[in-house]
């Protein structure tokens, strides 16, 4: 695998690829890799014939009081498990490669209405970085495909809504969430929590199986359904965020005659807050 850090060597590198009629397949990661993270590069490894994975804590997503500073960097670590999965090019450009004329003076990519709930209440700017960075990140590496998980359902709708909204040439495929035995999808925020509160943790997810079962034996009381959750998880010490009962397609609330359904929910855990869905067809 080669490592490269400014957009003129990630071009050079990959035109030749792309000359060779290479397609070239795309997993952006803000690092601290995970098996979550690999087996994306794994789908893009089935789906494209070059791998090339981004590794780049992106400061236009975090807000003013979260954790940019302490958030996890493994460069060393992360080429590692990179390699032994078969990425073929990492990028991992510095903040000035990524934001020349500095952040404030960025154009940026808004996705109206979907980037305003849940994860976008809860983060104001969030979904704003998040698709700025993508889109630059798109320019960059011009892949013909980019996996993004379903960990964060949320951020993939927004991506396939932007990708769509501004015709960039790229199918975007969503990846199925990796879990610890216990049922708790891997991120790199657990690392912020005790043995203890990962065996809690896994309370998250419990619950989102409950509810689906629930739903799926005929139950339409969303509301009740929500609330139950959230006052499970505050009995084992989750604090609330959100936890809502969706319809797929735009993320809106469900009502009774909606049949494809997803769960989002996210909750604060000690130091953390942890992210979960799921979903449910009927
Ligand atoms: P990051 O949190 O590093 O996640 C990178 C990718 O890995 C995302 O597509 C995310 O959904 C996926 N992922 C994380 N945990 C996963 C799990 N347990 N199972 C499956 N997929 C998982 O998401 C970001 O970075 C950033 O917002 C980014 C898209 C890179 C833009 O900065």
């Amino acid at each position: 695998m080669i490592t490269i850090h400014t957009i003129a060597e990630l071009r050079a590198a990959l035109s030749k690829e792309r000359f060779q009629g290479k397609r070239i397949g795309f997993v952006p990661t803000m690092g601290n890799l995970h098996e979550g993270h690999l087996q994306l590069i794994d789908q893009a490894k089935a789906n494209s014939d070059i791998v090339v994975s981004s590794i780049f804590v992106n400061p236009l997503q975090f807000g003013a009081n979260e954790d940019l500073d302490n958030y996890p960097r493994t460069l060393q670590d992360d080429q590692a498990k990179l390699e032994s999965r078969g990425c073929d090019f990492l990028f991992a450009p510095t903040d000035a490669e990524v934001y020349p004329h500095g952040r404030e003076a960025q154009t940026q990519v808004e996705v109206p209405v979907i980037s305003d709930l849940y994860c976008g209440s809860s983060r104001p700017g969030h979904f704003r970085g998040v698709a700025t960075v993508v889109t630059k990140l798109f320019g960059m590496v011009q892949p013909d495909v980019a996996i993004f998980g379903e960990k964060d359902f949320q951020q993939l709708m927004v991506i396939r809504r932007m990708t769509e909204d501004l015709s960039l040439p790229v199918e975007i495929q969503g990846a199925p969430i990796a879990r610890n035995p216990q049922g708790l999808a891997l991120s790199s925020r657990n690392g912020y929590l005790s043995a203890e509160e990962i065996e809690v943790a896994a309370n998250l997810n419990r619950t989102l199986r409950d509810a689906a079962e629930q739903i799926k034996q005929g139950n339409k009381q969303f509301a009740e359904l929500e609330e139950q959750a959230q006052s499970q998880l505050e009995e084992v010490g989750f604090k609330r965020d959100y936890y809502v009962i969706c319809r797929r397609d735009d993320l809106q609330p469900a009502n009774e005659s909606d049949t494809a359904l997803v769960i989002l929910a996210a909750a604060y855990l000690g130091p953390a807050r942890l992210i979960d869905n799921i979903q449910i067809d009927l």
